[in-house]
């Protein structure tokens, strides 16, 4: 299995703070915002890590991570030339994940539980898609999942009548054919190739796994999520 971290995104929610770097260099507890999901990444044992960010930043991040050797990976990075959605980023780990599975992290979610659990549900079925849930109080702003108990009937992105208080987290497990599936999305009414397009085709061919974060979750997209990011890892250190 091969790790991808989606960094890209021109952080317009961030106000001055994006000016000049990009929403991942930013701090969240001791580190730079990325530092968490690479360290998601590593701690189960992965080696291989692509990172996917705009052009502006990737010498940051570069300099910052350099070739991943202090943090026990090989980083490879790749450039998303505009900003064209969650799934448009993924598609350029096409030649990076060369057949293998991919555990895809957004780059600014930040939890507490160790991606293990998940990794080993996930191994039960390595051929279907898997997704991260966490019950939110704002289902709203996130893509929601529809349940039937642990299977999921659907997925709407940002409804305005969610149909349950579950978020879809930036926590993904995809099989190889993930690519294909990507090359046959259309734009949504954001112009972006979205994530939960992919998702729902999964959801369609029965092939979807979901497995629920016991521990704290957040984006940290903008300015409340960052604070409220900051404080949830001061209280409680997250668990690699
Ligand atoms: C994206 C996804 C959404 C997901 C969220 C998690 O939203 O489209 O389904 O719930 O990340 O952070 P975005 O942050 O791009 O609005």
């Amino acid at each position: 299995m091969r790790g991808v971290i989606l960094a890209g995104g021109k952080g317009t929610r961030m106000g001055e703070l994006t000016r000049v770097t990009n929403k991942h260099l930013l701090p969240v507890g001791a580190w730079p915002m990325v530092y968490h999901p690479l360290k998601k990444l590593t701690g189960v044992g992965l080696q291989e890590i692509l990172l996917v960010s705009g052009t502006e930043h990737m010498g940051d991040f570069v300099e910052l991570l350099g070739s991943g050797k202090d943090h026990g990976c090989r980083l490879t990075y790749r450039v998303q030339d505009e900003a064209g959605g969650i799934a448009q980023a993924l598609g350029l780990a096409e030649h990076f994940c060369m057949g293998s599975r991919s555990l895809v992290l957004l780059g600014d979610n930040i939890f507490r539980d160790p991606l293990i659990g998940l990794l080993e549900k996930a191994n039960t079925r390595p051929d279907w898609a898997w997704i991260g849930l966490k019950e939110v109080h704002d289902p709203g702003r996130y893509g929601v999942a529809e349940l039937d108990g642990d299977k999921v009937l659907g997925i709407e992105e940002k409804p305005e009548k969610p149909k349950s208080p579950m978020a879809v987290v930036g926590i993904y497990i995809y099989p190889p054919d993930v690519f294909g599936l990507i090359k046959t999305l259309k734009p949504s009414r954001r112009g972006e190739l979205e994530i939960t397009d992919v998702n729902n085709h999964y959801i369609q061919q029965g092939r979807m796994g979901c497995f629920n974060l016991d521990g704290y979750w957040t984006d940290a997209g903008t300015l409340d999520s960052l604070d409220y990011a900051n404080e949830l890892v001061r209280k409680e250190p997250p668990r690699f």
